[in-house]
């Protein structure tokens, strides 16, 4: 290539590089895999070692991260939050370790703490006195967003520290770095409830703890589990810190602080090599997702010593794996039919071997993301199994493309019954609406009899579709008509099965009507709104008469779902099943709410933990809202009560550290007496 076509190249590059730095940290949505990015920057990263008088300040590689957002106050780091240099497999590393030995033959002899590298955001956190009183995004490295209230939604989080009575005290001012993540199975079902309800679907973990954290509303953190790891310290004034990396990990767990399991302190070079290989069989297996290991020199002023490339700290680097992403051919895109009735698109693939196991299909999240990224049946697509979540589609391969390909169109019928499809004005999933669509009913009758809502036991899938095809059950309804002879003529229905099926189901009687409007599966309407609308209507029948203005009054519910909770009411299917059900008896009524204004736990936030004597978790949350009170997940300075049963966990120890009350199911009942 000539000079001036390698400019023309370089400049090309770094326009890419921009872009895709700006979708990936400001808009939370790359278009592209990290592998495929660490492929254009190490490009850019070539040509300027060529010519280093091609180096601009707007290249690139001049800047460790992202343009902080205007939305957040600013904040001055108080040192460079640096980022590292990447070594991909473990040639690079010998040469990495080979470089900095060569620059101080201390390095010869050091040690080196191996740590998983977790794929989450940096996160700089202050402690004065022991208080958390700051918390902000690395931004670009010198100036972050103060990301405080979002923070402190994070339960692993300690709000100060020491956390245990005989740790040591910390500096007066300590600020320290981590990274905020979401496990790999919190993030699944994350995923699964954000395409039942009409949330958004995030591509990796990685991106919904970054939408997250930016979002301006700390309630939507509080209600996404966002975890933490805490790795090192950026400062420390007016007190004394460990001298090496491995007694600072061992420092900041003393403190209380959340740190990655499994580092490990190393030799020497091919010790780390070996811990290395031991991850890469082990990387499934742990519950985060962790997409290299970082190596740190041990000695910190050694490290500190060695001193930078560039934003890059030498005396650390991040060993990465080798990226689980493959690209194979598109044969088909296919589409299911969710409970709710949303339409899920997924890939039928050339089957093709990811990370050691055989994918054959992977999710395309929705429609709107094929349209996007203008994946066409026939292209070759590179896909991504990242730990044990569904694999999922990244994007077509366009250089790749050869011949005309068809654009994908969405189904106008519900591939299950054939029925038209509707879409949602402001949604992005399409719907199959029609109630008695065959596929719908069983996921219907699936989670109407499921553990979390009516608990009805000895209904497994295979017996819902058993049910459905003899025609015994052409709705939730049904199941409370259903005859012990007809059952008793069914393949494999002998007397005790029928009569436990049936005391299951008589006894689903007595839960509660949140139980029961969230069993109904309305579009939207998950465990908490159930709670909310039991909480403000006595029965279904007063329920079936709210107006969507009613009912965004309450607290947790937004147009959207209103509308869904009044169109589910007026549809004539929906009224015969109501009608059924109150003939059955299957019609709880909350118990009366006390006058409004004069509510006993009025303004008052509880926690609860443990197994209670009476009360399932659900009982203790209903009656708490009855009364005016809101239960949360966690324990925070904002508890008022941890209502603590039998084997309660770290809720009770942080309620005590907390200062917060603590009461049994009985001093709970009494409060409202
Ligand atoms: S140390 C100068 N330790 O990986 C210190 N980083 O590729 C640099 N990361 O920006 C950071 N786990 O967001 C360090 N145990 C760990 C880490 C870790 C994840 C992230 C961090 C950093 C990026 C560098």
């Amino acid at each position: 290539m000539s000079a001036a076509d390698q400019k023309s190249r370089l400049e090309a590059l770094r326009k890419d590089v921009n872009f895709h730095n700006y979708r990936y940290h400001v808009l939370d949505d790359p278009v592209i895999s990290d592998a495929e990015y660490d492929k254009l920057l190490n490009e850019i990263k070539a040509i300027e070692a060529e010519h280093p008088d091609w180096i601009t300040p707007d290249s690139p590689t001049q800047r460790a991260g992202a343009a902080p957002s205007e939305r957040f106050r600013k904040v001055d780091h108080p040192a460079p939050i640096l980022s590292l240099s990447n070594a991909f497999d473990p040639d690079d590393f010998r040469a990495w370790a080979e470089r900095v030995t060569r620059l101080d033959e201390r390095v010869a002899s050091a040690d080196f703490v191996v740590e998983p590298k977790l794929d989450g955001l940096t996160v700089v956190m202050t402690y004065e006195d022991g208080l958390f009183t700051l918390g902000a995004t690395r931004g670009n490295g010198e100036v972050g967003e103060d990301v405080t209230p979002n923070l402190r939604t994070i339960e692993a989080l300690p709000l100060r520290v020491p956390l245990l009575p005989d740790a040591p005290q910390p500096p007066r001012r300590l600020v320290v770095r981590g990274e905020v993540f979401i496990n790999k199975s919190d993030f699944e079902a994350f995923q699964a409830e954000q395409a039942e309800t009409e949330g958004k679907v995030y591509q990796t973990a990685r991106n919904t703890a970054a939408g997250t954290l930016r979002n301006l509303d700390p309630a939507v953190s509080a209600s996404r589990p966002l975890t933490l790891f805490v790795y090192n310290i950026v400062l420390a004034e007016g007190g004394q810190v460990p001298g090496t990396q491995w007694e600072t990990l061992e420092y900041l767990r003393d403190l209380g602080f959340p740190v990655a399991d499994e580092p490990r302190l190393c030799k020497s070079v091919d010790e780390v090599i070996e811990e290395y290989g031991r991850w890469m069989e082990i990387r499934q297996e742990v519950p985060y997702e962790v997409d290299g290991l970082v190596v740190k020199i041990n000695d910190i002023q050694l490290a500190n010593d060695l001193g930078f490339v560039g934003k890059d700290p030498r005396g650390a680097v991040a060993f990465k794996f080798p990226a689980q992403e493959v690209t194979t051919t598109l044969e088909d895109i296919r589409v299911n039919v969710g409970r709710t009735g949303v339409l899920t698109p997924y890939a039928v693939l050339e089957p093709v071997e990811v990370g050691g196991v055989i994918v054959k299909q992977a999710t395309l999240h929705n429609f709107d993301f094929i349209e996007e990224k203008d994946i066409r049946v026939g292209d070759r697509v590179l896909i991504k199994r990242a730990g044990d979540v569904i694999p999922y589609v990244i994007g077509p391969v366009l250089g790749a493309r050869e011949k005309k390909l068809r654009k994908y169109k969405p189904p106008a019928k519900c591939p299950v019954c054939d029925q038209p499809v509707e879409h949602i004005e402001g949604e992005v999933a399409w719907y199959c609406v029609n109630a008695a669509c065959p596929e719908q009913l069983v996921r219907n009758v699936e989670h109407f009899v499921s553990r979390a809502t009516l608990d009805i036991g000895g209904l497994g899938i295979k017996i819902v579709e058993q049910l459905i095809d003899e025609g015994m059950v052409a709705d939730v309804a049904d199941l409370y008509a259903l005859d012990r002879d007809k059952l008793l003529e069914l393949e494999g229905f002998k007397e005790k099965k029928v009569d436990n099926l049936l005391s299951a189901i008589e006894t689903s009687k007595s839960k509660s009507l949140a139980d029961l409007i969230y069993a109904l599966g309305i579009r939207g309407v998950g465990e908490v709104v159930g709670s909310a609308l039991a909480a403000n209507y006595r029965d279904l029948d007063e329920l079936a008469g709210a107006k969507t203005d009613d009912l965004t009054e309450i607290e947790g519910i937004g147009p959207n779902i209103a509308e869904a909770i009044v169109d589910w009411f007026v549809r004539p299917g929906n009224q015969a099943i109501l009608k059924k059900l109150k003939q059955a008896g299957m019609w709880p009524v909350a118990e009366p709410r006390a006058p409004l204004g004069e509510q006993p736990l009025d303004g008052l936030t509880f926690v609860v933990t443990g197994t209670l004597p009476t009360f399932s978790r659900n009982d203790a949350k209903d009656f708490i809202q009855r009364h005016g009170g809101k239960m949360t997940g966690s324990v925070s300075a904002k508890t008022d009560y941890l209502v603590a049963g039998e084997n309660a966990g770290s809720k009770l120890d942080k309620a005590q550290e907390l200062g917060v009350t603590i009461l049994d199911e009985d001093r709970l009942r009494a409060l409202v007496e």
